[in-house]
């Protein structure tokens, strides 16, 4: 007989736990839950608690603690499979017969597992070995302890291709590549996945191993190596630590996820035992599901930078199909560029504590998030906020948790536009004074100019898109003058071709000194150097047209082309250099509002956003001026 875990989660949903155990004991309403004195242990005043949505009692008192099976068997004495055929048949549902083939799945798992285990030991003995020791350094530079090291059951694979294998030689070779242990690729004589690796074992809610990660010693691509999927391991439907940390959050009452291992290894070494981590991919539905079972509300940790945020969003949006009534999530939101291991180590558990206090409910993130996304000046800007919040709420499926978030977006739409509203208008009584948020200070757009192109928008977060230098140096190399005048803010570009920045940092070095220098002299200075042959590639290039990556001719109206192509390239050079910078600003503006949420926050997040919308603007400016 095989119960699969949804059969058992099915049986469950259908017992409503309350009724089971009212039975038996007098219980009382209280709030969400019910309340009685504990069957479990001697007491006059009323410790135990039955949530029936989680499907779980709770004794305060005595800590027992389980679902309606586990009451069957605990309270009433029956073995568990006479508790799932009472409740079964309680339930309407037929135990399923007993099946073959699922038997021998199980069995087969069973023995898959068998080799994880064998292998989560011997790497333990490998670690603990002499060949260990640089990797036991390294983790108690990364400060973990001895205790954490042998609670998490770290081990270390060695850098061979045939250690492992060999070591599990009793298990048939097919096994180790179905484990997920051993690489097959074609007809090549199968070989160790892990080798040269710290080894973290990854454990089912039991406490299991049913799969590795591997972190690479010191520097290293990639730097995690996870187990594939194989019969014991989804990735997508398993957390790391679970085991650990279901318990511990039925102290807590709370759940948090972190995005690493090494994070949940550095809370539970500052003793805050209840985070897990998916494994390297974004939360599934399953998993949130998973998080749902052991709190109402489990607080999600994201880096405060550019692309946590995203991270946050990607979240939020997954969970808004699922949620109940009473179940939701938070986020909290770490100082940008650190990960808890960072927070942890600098600022201790409380530290972190301070940044779990500040989580926020999902509510307040989308909606956070969809004020600062956009400039809110026009009418039509704020139509659009509206149209997105509204857009996130139709998105839930639970009609009740629906209503709610379009009432709650609606106040807040209300009362913001309320206060922003000019002085000089017609006052709203109730609108609170004192708040006007950015008032006259506000930007506002130039009308002249055209919404920026998708082409232009690529100035991406992470630096100045590849096509933008191109034209920057073919500029450059036409107009050699004006190396001279933006040498300093030249310097300090982030160029991410080295090809590039080698060619700049040649034009700099040699053309500063000589006055009157002009394209074809420039050309003459690079033309033994390396870089002479991405010199004459970029002349030829111009795949943007500007102005100044035109083809320099001679003849009428030259002179006021070149004066043009001058002064655009000036301000091109301008804008290059400001808009990094103002984006890293606004990123941090925009984390910051996050967190306070106040209307300060909110006045310079826009601010920088105008001032790079406006940059966009000029940019795309300069190209259409030269269409024209
Ligand atoms: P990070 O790159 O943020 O690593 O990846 P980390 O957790 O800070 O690790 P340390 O502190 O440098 O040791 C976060 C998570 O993304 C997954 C892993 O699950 C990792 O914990 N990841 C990262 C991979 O699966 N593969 C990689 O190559 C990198
Ligand atoms: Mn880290």
């Amino acid at each position: 007989m095989t119960l699969t875990p949804q059969w058992l989660d099915e049986l469950r949903s259908r017992i409503t736990l309350s009724t089971l155990i009212g039975r038996t004991v007098k219980i009382t309403r209280a709030g969400r839950e019910y309340k009685a004195c504990c069957p479990f242990h001697n007491e006059k005043t009323p410790s135990f608690t039955i949530n029936d949505e989680k499907g779980f009692y709770h004794c305060f008192g005595c800590g027992a603690h389980g679902d309606a099976i586990r009451w069957m068997t605990d309270q009433r004495g029956l073995s568990f499979m006479d508790a799932v055929k009472e409740l079964a048949g309680e339930a309407g549902m037929d135990v399923p017969a007993p099946d073959p083939r699922a038997a021998k799945k199980a069995e087969a798992q069973a023995s898959l597992r068998d080799v994880t285990q064998a292998a989560a030991e011997w790497f333990v003995q490998q670690l603990d070995s002499a060949n260990g020791a640089p990797a036991r350094d390294y983790l108690a530079k990364r400060g973990i302890s001895e205790a954490t090291r042998r609670a998490f059951g770290f081990g270390l694979a060695p850098g061979s291709r045939t250690a492992l294998k060999e070591a599990l030689k009793k298990f048939p070779t097919a096994m180790l590549v179905e484990a997920g242990m051993l690489i097959s690729v074609d007809d090549k004589e199968p070989y160790d996945r892990f080798r040269g690796r710290l080894m973290i074992p990854i454990r089912d809610a039991r406490g299991r191993v049913i799969a590795f990660g591997g972190r690479i010693l010191g520097d290293g691509e990639p730097k995690y190596l996870n187990s594939p999927d194989t019969p014991l391991f989804d990735k997508g439907r398993t957390l790391f630590n679970i085991d650990k940390a279901s318990p511990a959050s039925r102290q807590t009452n709370r759940i948090i996820v972190v995005e690493g291992y090494m994070d949940v290894i550095a809370l539970a070494e500052a003793g805050i035992a209840d985070a897990v981590a998916p494994l390297g991919t974004a939360l599934t539905e399953n998993q949130l599901g998973m998080l749902w079972r052991m709190v109402p509300v489990p607080v999600l940790c994201f880096d405060g930078d550019a692309a946590g945020q995203k991270a946050a969003m990607r979240a939020a949006t997954r969970a808004l199909p699922l949620l109940r009534p009473g179940f939701s999530l938070a986020f909290a939101t770490l100082p940008a560029g650190q990960d808890p291991d960072d927070l942890v180590r600098a600022k201790g558990a409380e530290g972190f504590a301070a940044i779990l206090e500040e989580a926020q409910p999902l509510v307040e993130r989308l909606w956070a998030h969809e004020v600062a996304a956009a400039p809110l000046t026009t009418p039509e800007e704020r139509a659009a906020l509206k149209t997105r919040l509204l857009a996130h709420a139709d998105a839930i499926q639970d009609p009740d948790v629906r209503h709610h978030y379009r009432e709650a977006f609606r106040e807040r739409l209300d009362a913001l536009f309320a206060r922003a509203r000019p002085e000089r208008g017609p006052r709203v009584p109730w609108a609170p004074s004192g708040h006007q948020r950015g008032g006259g200070r506000r930007f506002l757009p130039d009308p002249r100019l055209q919404p920026p192109g998708a082409e232009t928008r690529s100035i991406g977060e992470a630096g100045i898109a590849a096509p933008y230098i191109a034209a920057l140096i073919g500029g450059l190399l036409r107009y050699p003058e004006a190396l001279a005048r933006h040498e300093e803010e030249l310097s300090r570009l982030t160029i991410g071709n080295p090809a590039d920045a080698e060619l700049l940092a040649a034009m700099l070095d040699n053309a500063i000194a000589q006055e009157g220098l002009d394209c074809e002299g420039l050309l003459a200075i690079l033309e033994p150097m390396k870089v002479y042959n991405r010199a004459t590639t970029l002349l030829r290039a111009d795949g943007m047209h500007f102005s100044f990556t035109r083809r320099l001719e001679d003849g009428e109206g030259a002179d006021a082309a070149r004066e043009t192509a001058l002064r655009d390239l000036d301000e091109y050079i301008g804008v290059l250099v400001t808009q990094p910078e103002i984006r890293a600003r606004l990123a941090e503006a925009t984390a910051d509002y996050m967190r306070t949420m106040d209307d300060e926050g909110h006045a310079r997040q826009q601010k920088l956003r105008a001032m790079d919308e406006d940059l966009t603007r000029r940019l795309a400016a300069l190209t259409e001026n030269s269409q024209r």
